[in-house]
């Protein structure tokens, strides 16, 4: 673990020593606690070479999420793959202001994710809301299979219609079925310049198509914003993520669309994360 922690530390990593602990219980083949517990048994076959395998897969800034192959959101266990967006703690501001804006858990609402990803907003609504039903969009047919993996293990799948799309070909959100009670994204946000200067987990590891938002990052919240009055049903809401600072603009594409805007939400750096509208 020592080893582990140095390399590690070398390569700039934050927090080398938890993660040379994980990365010891992943190449082991055992949780946190058992390699707390077990920790001065002999290690299994093969076991230093994994380490070393996984320990340099790390130190290349590959995310921790893609080597361990799952990340928690919202307590619950998400598989993901190269193919999807590392789910951010940030993104459970969604889930937040949803529970807020839908207090009725036991209604059969109608659900909308577009851009689902590894599933993490649609999958956690329908567990949060037991009689709903959903249906998640990606243009990725490598995140829409992490999607169904998840759908299945979290015990929804029954209810959740996962679909392949791309909002930038005409016609798009007529095939959906909607209108939705709901209607959730957290859509591509990054002006595509800033890209290549995020960190290398991020920049070099993560899906282009999960990052890009075009040339002011807003692209992606255009054509939402279009499809918004068609997509929403009446009395429902769109709420959408969105990067620092662009909480003020994303309003206004949704005022401009004829939705109406609500407060952002805040995630818990204080930042405006999640702005809702209601149609
Ligand atoms: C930022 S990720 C969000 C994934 C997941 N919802 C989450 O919150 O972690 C955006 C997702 O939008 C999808 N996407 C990007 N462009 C798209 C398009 N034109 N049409 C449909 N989906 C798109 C990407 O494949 C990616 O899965």
């Amino acid at each position: 673990m020592r080893d582990t922690a140095v390399a590690l530390t070398a390569a700039g990593i934050d927090n080398a020593r938890f993660e040379a602990r994980l990365l010891l219980a992943h190449a082991a083949g055992l949780s946190i606690e058992q390699l707390i517990a077990h920790g001065r048994d002999a290690t299994p076959d093969g076991f230093a070479a994994a380490l070393r395998s996984l320990t340099a897969r790390r130190i290349a800034r590959e995310p921790m999420a893609y080597i361990l192959g799952e990340r928690e959101f919202w307590g619950l266990p998400f598989k993901v793959s190269p193919a999807v967006l590392v789910p951010r703690p940030d993104s459970e501001t969604v889930i937040e202001a949803v529970l807020s804006l839908m207090p009725d858990r036991g209604r059969a609402w109608r659900i909308l994710d577009l851009g689902v990803g590894s599933g993490c907003l649609l999958l956690t609504l329908l567990r949060e809301y037991p009689q709903a039903s959903g249906v998640g969009l990606d243009v990725s047919n490598e995140a829409l299979a992490v999607a169904r993996q998840n759908a299945r293990a979290l015990g929804v799948s029954g209810r959740a219609r996962l679909v392949s799309g791309d909002w930038r070909q005409a016609g798009w959100s007529e095939r959906l079925d909607g209108p939705f009670d709901l209607v959730v994204s957290n859509p591509p946000y990054i002006d595509s310049a800033a890209i290549e200067g995020l960190m290398p987990e991020v920049a070099r590891f993560e899906p282009r198509l999960a990052l890009d938002g075009g040339r002011d990052g807003l692209d992606a919240y255009r054509l939402i914003a279009a499809a918004g009055p068609e997509l929403v049903a009446a009395d429902g809401h769109l709420v959408v993520e969105v990067g620092e600072g662009q909480a003020v603009d994303v309003k206004g594409l949704f005022d401009m669309a004829g939705l109406t805007p609500l407060a952002p939400w805040k995630d818990l750096g204080g930042i405006e994360r999640v702005v809702p509208a209601k149609q």
